[in-house]
């Protein structure tokens, strides 16, 4: 899984290990977390080198014997509004959020390909704001739209090879205690306007997402492909800030 050394990715891992999986961290900083874990493998690289989707399943395949289940949870989130944006900035946003997606997809799809049975799960990490962005977050916004098409797209492309792709889509998630990188990335007057478009009252929690996930790669979610599960507290439900008092 890439995105795995903070915050939802490291929570995702750590659910995927409670799980009884082995996992394939892989991160462009060192996953330091997972030190001396013998069921991690951790693969340090950028998912938008194209060398580095095919060295992480390698090792994996190597290491494991094989590899059932790719989370994309690897993702920058630069702001910018249309007329600030760097065009770097811009294609940066794309080639990690949307062309890592892509090439680890593509690996672990040609892998599961050639070692039957051809089963497999790959979960794709989105955001809210794929469906309901905000002023200044443009790129990523467009970035987490296209992995939801993109996943719609390969859910039926493998299909036939029973390979299930779905999307899970986390609300505001309060990464703190889960992340070296960014400690503490809201202040307390954006929590409280972040929480307060929540009906359910409060932040998501990081094991929120990594429960979700755990779900679409169990097989209680054997018939389930193409979806995407809002893990927001109610967030996209409707115009929840316009509700009387
Ligand atoms: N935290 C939230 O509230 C929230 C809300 C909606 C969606 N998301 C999504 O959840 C995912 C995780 O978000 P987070 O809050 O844990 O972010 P985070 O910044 O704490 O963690 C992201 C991880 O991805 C790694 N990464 C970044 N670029 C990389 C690259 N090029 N190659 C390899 N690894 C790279 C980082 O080093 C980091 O470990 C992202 O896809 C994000 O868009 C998060």
């Amino acid at each position: 899984m890439t995105g795995a050394a903070n915050g939802l990715g490291r929570a995702i891992a750590e659910g995927l290990l409670a799980a009884g999986a082995q996992v394939v961290a892989v991160d462009v900083a060192e996953p330091t977390h997972f030190a001396g874990r013998a069921a991690v493998l951790v693969v340090v690289g950028d998912v938008s080198d194209p060398a580095l989707a095919d060295r992480a399943v390698g090792a994996g395949v190597e290491r494991f014997g094989r590899v059932d289940i790719l989370v994309n949870d690897a993702a920058e989130y630069p702001d910018g509004g249309l007329v600030d944006m760097p065009l770097e900035a811009w294609k940066r946003v794309w080639e990690v959020n949307v062309t890592g997606c892509f090439l680890l997809s593509r690996a672990f799809v040609r892998h599961r390909l050639a070692t039957p049975p051809t089963d497999g799960v790959i979960v794709n990490i989105s955001s809210g704001s794929a469906r309901s962005p905000r002023p200044g977050g443009g790129a990523y916004a467009a970035s987490k739209a296209a992995i939801e098409s993109l996943s719609r797209t390969h859910a039926m492309e493998l299909g036939p090879h029973r390979i299930r792709v779905n999307v899970v889509a986390p609300g505001y998630i309060d990464v703190r205690g889960w992340s070296d990188a960014h400690p503490d990335r809201a202040s307390p007057a954006l929590r409280r306007r972040l929480v307060a478009g929540i009906p359910l009252g409060e932040a998501g929690r990081p094991n929120h997402i990594a429960d979700a996930v755990c779900f679409l790669c169990s097989p209680k979610a054997q018939h389930i492909s193409g979806a995407v599960l809002d893990v927001d507290g109610g967030s996209l439900a409707g115009r929840f800030r316009l509700s009387p008092g």
